[in-house]
């Protein structure tokens, strides 16, 4: 079977050294020595500053949304579900705003539309889909005339740069999931990467039911990561190289081989790529449910990501978004991991050609 995507394992001799660790310290968990590892470490390697790891990437924007004291959210309709209901989970208000159908992000011009009209929009929720870095600096423009709170949903982002820095130190926060299906992952984890020091004092608080040292100052929750997740996060993360150099081969073979009737996203010229994924689109749906339909019968699995469009989501269904729901219908993410194996990327690659002649 061949899913979209196969988790990376690293070295099990590796991972059972810092599990021997974990038992020798008997510290497992409410930040111990390897998640205060792998902070400084995820620091250092995507240079930003003020990175708090947390148990996924969901929490990671319930988190980000309480500490700016958010009420009224502007996000994608085109992204996991995780974006939008996070904001919903929170009581917040959420309003779309469609997206660009080159680049798959939300739209700036529909973003300023927005905040024009609802000046109580006091967040605003981009997301870097597929790691493709959002018009951060348009974005950026608005957000110094209608002073909103900017949070980038960068789950897809890991090692992306934008603009010569890391996209995870754009906004006044970032934040990122670790999930095992990510290019760099912890099992489950997630991080949040914040821009004012005093806004990270209150997230670790935050993160470990409010308490500050021995004393509680202010509401929180429980999010603190593992010690066994932050062993899984440091061995992965000594592989980052070796998993992305492997995905860039896939995804160039997929390019240089594909029919030329498929469309891509258009990535930001501003900005690198990580290759976590391999969206395709196609002109029509149907073709779109043949070639998954041709796959499912070789035991091939891609994944409609992302399918449906949230603004056709029940507890979403805020409004048309023509952009959005246009290039849920068409879009579908080809299997790319490290271990898929040339053989089965170009049977693959048949088959979806197969289907376009
Ligand atoms: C765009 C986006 N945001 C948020 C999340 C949630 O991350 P997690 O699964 O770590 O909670 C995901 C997960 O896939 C995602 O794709």
């Amino acid at each position: 079977m061949i899913n979209v995507t196969e988790p990376h394992l690293p070295d099990k001799v590796k991972y059972q050294a810092y599990v021997d660790r974990i038992y020798k310290a008997k510290r497992l968990t409410n930040n111990g020595p390897l998640v205060e590892e792998l902070r400084q470490r995820l620091e250092k390697h995507l240079k930003v500053k003020n990175l708090l790891l947390v148990t996924n990437g969901t929490i990671a924007i319930q988190i980000a949304l309480k500490l700016l004291g958010s009420k009224k959210v502007l996000t994608t309709p085109f992204s996991f579900v995780a974006t939008a209901s996070a904001p919903s989970w929170e009581g917040c208000d959420v309003e779309f705003s469609d997206i660009n159908l080159s680049t798959f992000n939300i739209d700036p011009v529909e973003i300023l539309k927005k905040v024009k009209a609802n000046s109580e929009i006091d967040c605003v929720l981009p997301v870097h889909v597929f790691g493709n870095p959002c018009e951060i600096s348009e974005i950026e423009k608005i957000q110094e005339i209608y002073g909103f709170n900017i949070i980038y949903d960068a789950a897809h982002a890991f090692d992306v740069i934008y603009r010569e820095q890391s996209v995870l130190s754009y906004g006044d926060i970032s934040t990122i999931s670790f999930h095992a299906t990510k290019l760099f992952h912890s099992v489950e984890g997630g991080a949040l990467i914040i821009k004012d020091d005093e806004l990270f004092k209150k997230a670790k608080a935050l993160i470990n039911f409010g308490y500050d040292g021995g004393e509680i100052i202010s509401i929180g929750i429980n999010a603190k990561m593992s010690e066994f997740h932050a062993a899984m996060g440091l061995c992965v993360l000594d592989d980052i190289d070796f998993i992305k150099s492997k995905r860039e081969e896939l995804f160039f073979e997929y390019k240089k081989k594909l029919s030329s009737k498929l469309s891509y996203q258009d990535f930001c010229i501003d900005g690198s790529n990580n290759f976590s994924y391999f969206p395709v689109v196609f002109s029509d749906p149907c073709i779109l449910l043949k070639v998954i339909k041709a796959l499912n019968e070789e035991n091939i699995f891609p994944r409609r990501y992302f399918y449906p469009s949230l603004s056709d989501i029940c507890y979403l269904n805020y409004g048309d978004f023509k952009n959005s729901e246009f290039l849920s219908e068409r879009i579908l993410c080809l299997p790319i991991y490290p271990s898929l194996e040339l053989d089965q990327q170009n049977k693959i690659i048949k088959i979806v050609n197969d289907c376009l002649i």
